[in-house]
């Protein structure tokens, strides 16, 4: 049947945020995986920001089996601790090079991480603000939450218009970073939560139990700076891939598994 309405059929039929619930980190990491190479078979020269942590870890290896499509990609990242030059090993511009960059052929050209050893973080933030509109904007931009809600490095409290800038850390998301007795510093620079609201595409991961309770207030919760991730439900192409354990607390757990079970799919009869 035609529709006679002004709006074709998908923007009533797709949630602005879709939920995808796999079994466990594995079924996460693979689901991550299609997602990711999808884009870049559409799209080679796709602009691509990463995220760290150790939830992308198992998707980061997966698409490292692919080293040469990552030619013509363009690399941005989310965050980056204040002091950390490009070459100590506990920057997240290490963390990129260990689980991805060094495994996979790329231009050095295309790689715009940020720098955390710069003296001035707002020209760094400038610049990367820049960077990002010169290459025509993030297609697509990889997400993890902190137990808090943080998103980047965006603490509760974070405005969720805010552009890259500096930000002071809470205690907690420091220690989840401690390793070996040494403390990571209390600054980062991060995207803003409104810069990352305009990658056209966002993938947002959650693994484990101990992401139930933010990712409950992520998907179903109002929202509010307090929990600066809930900004991704005014996203109009986010996706959230969980594992079960991380999905355990929504309350339309079986209603999202459902939605994705039955989704129109493009050439479907
Ligand atoms: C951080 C990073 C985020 C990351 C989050 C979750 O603090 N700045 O970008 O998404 O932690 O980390 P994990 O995946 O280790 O739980």
């Amino acid at each position: 049947m035609k529709s006679s309405c002004a709006f074709p059929l998908q923007h009533y039929t797709r949630r602005a945020v879709e939920i995808i619930i796999e079994a466990d980190a594995a079924a996460l990491a693979d689901r991550a995986a299609q997602i990711v190479l999808g884009e870049l078979f559409r799209k080679p020269d796709l602009v691509l920001g990463l995220a760290t942590g150790k939830t992308p870890v198992g998707l980061y290896e997966r698409l490292r089996k692919q080293p040469t499509l990552f030619q013509k990609v363009r690399f941005f990242n989310l965050d980056e601790f204040h002091g950390l030059g490009p070459t100590d090993p506990d920057s997240f511009h290490s963390f990129f090079h260990q689980h991805l960059l060094n495994h996979v052929k790329h231009e050095a050209k295309n790689v715009h991480l940020f720098r955390g050893d710069m003296k001035d973080f707002e020209e760094e933030a400038k610049l990367v603000e820049d960077r990002i509109r010169v290459v025509g904007g993030i297609d697509l931009q990889i997400l993890g939450i902190g137990r808090n809600g943080h998103v980047g490095f965006n603490e509760p409290g974070s405005s969720l218009g805010s552009r890259t800038r500096a930000k002071t850390l809470e205690p907690d998301t420091v220690a989840h970073y401690a390793a070996g007795g040494k403390t990571p510093p209390n600054h980062a620079i991060t995207m803003g939560v409104g810069t990352i609201m305009e990658a056209k595409k966002c993938l947002m991961l959650a693994s484990g139990a101990d992401k139930a309770d933010i990712i409950c207030r992520m998907v179903e919760g109002p929202i509010m700076s307090e929990v600066p991730a809930t900004a991704l439900q005014m996203h109009p192409r986010a996706i959230v891939v969980l594992d079960e354990p991380a999905a355990s607390k929504l309350k339309r757990g079986d209603f999202y598994k459902w939605v994705f079970a039955n989704k129109w799919r493009v050439g479907q009869k």
